[in-house]
């Protein structure tokens, strides 16, 4: 194990953007991971670099997590418990699981990141988040370099929310994670709009046939971070009050609408953005997508902040239009 001076984190972002670590080391398993957490405390973790914003060069030890295998306890009648090491990459794993007909992941195909840092965010898409087959993760906390089980209770999962971005933020290194899938019975969920559309033609849809209409849902919306950098949605979908719906309502009739409970109404931050008239606008090398505005884009060598300051001329914008706050998904660091 090499600890590397001065290295460019562009490829090791989606975003694309050129920032660089004054030191940092791949680990390539659990037991490089524990040398180095030993000595190193103060660390920057590195997986699939998906749901970040780099804004400046990193002075701590970067640690690039690269631990990598799947096992699977196959013990049980209908269910499965597969475990995937941190660095494997979510997409891939997610066909692996579809080519073994375990059902549960399909609706979370194509999103980008590593298996490591899914829980972080509760990664969700199309009526799915992991939290719904989630059973555990083995996590090493980097005070004590003891590993530790959090079951899915213990994960505090919210929408695009967990405990690793709260209380325990930056304390825990994820180094696996063990998700229940089922072998035979699959619960499709194929309610979202834009799935039950493609699906209309197919009479009993398999996994495989849900995998392949999310991937094409997405490919047709959400911009290809090897093409167009990025970081999937920026801010979170923002949540008001039933009040507050009603006034804006009485303005905007047709607004896209969630409804959460009795007095909380989630709006989708895309079309606020839209709405604000920033779809598909560019600014220098930054940029709001095409084709869904919650998504900003890298068009070359944009840096940190660039992306950043559109983010905020967006919010404000937001805020001053429609008195509402948009959340930044993403970190920025
Ligand atoms: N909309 C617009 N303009 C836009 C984008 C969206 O008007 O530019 C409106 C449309 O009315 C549309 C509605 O917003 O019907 C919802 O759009 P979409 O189905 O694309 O979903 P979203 O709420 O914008 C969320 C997630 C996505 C996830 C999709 C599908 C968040 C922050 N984003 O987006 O997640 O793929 O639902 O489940 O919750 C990600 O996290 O990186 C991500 C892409």
């Amino acid at each position: 194990m090499k600890i590397q001076q001065n290295i460019s984190l562009k490829q090791y972002n989606t975003f694309g953007i050129q920032v660089h670590a004054k030191r940092f080391v791949s680990v390539n398993s659990l037991t490089e991971l524990t040398e180095v957490i030993n000595v190193h405390k103060d660390v920057f973790l590195l997986g699939g670099g998906s749901n970040m914003l780099l804004t400046a060069n990193i002075e701590k030890l970067v640690i690039h997590l690269n631990l990598k295998g799947i096992i699977v306890n196959d013990t049980e009648k209908d269910v499965v418990y597969v475990t995937a090491e941190a660095g494997e990459n979510w997409h891939e794993f997610v066909l692996w699981c579809i080519s073994q007909n375990y059902g549960g992941l399909e609706n979370l195909s194509l999103i980008p990141g590593n298996v490591g840092t899914s829980p972080i965010q509760n990664i969700g898409a199309y009526g799915v988040e992991i939290k719904d087959t989630f059973h555990q993760l083995e996590a090493l906390e980097i005070n004590t370099g003891k590993i530790r089980i959090f079951n899915n209770a213990d994960c505090n999962f919210g929408y695009r929310n967990s405990i690793f971005k709260n209380e325990l933020k930056g304390k825990y290194i994820i180094i696996n994670v063990t998700l229940k899938l089922t072998k035979n019975n699959h619960k499709l969920t194929t309610s979202y709009g834009a799935i039950s559309t493609l699906l209309e033609t197919i009479k009993n849809p398999t996994i495989k046939d849900i995998s392949d209409a999310v991937i094409a849902i997405r490919q047709n919306k959400l911009p290809n971070p090897k093409e167009i950098g990025n970081s999937g949605s920026f801010f979170k979908n923002p949540v008001i009050s039933k009040k507050h719906f009603e006034l804006l309502k009485r303005n905007h009739p047709e607004i896209p609408h969630y409804i959460i409970s009795n007095n909380e109404i989630k709006i989708p931050a895309g079309w606020l953005i839209e709405q604000c008239g920033f779809k598909g606008k560019r600014f220098g090398n930054a940029g709001v997508h095409t084709k869904q505005a919650l998504v900003l884009v890298n068009y070359g060598e944009a840096t940190g902040k660039e992306i950043y300051k559109l983010a905020q001329t967006i919010q404000q914008k937001v805020k001053k239009t429609f008195n509402i706050h948009l959340g930044i998904e993403v970190n920025i660091v």
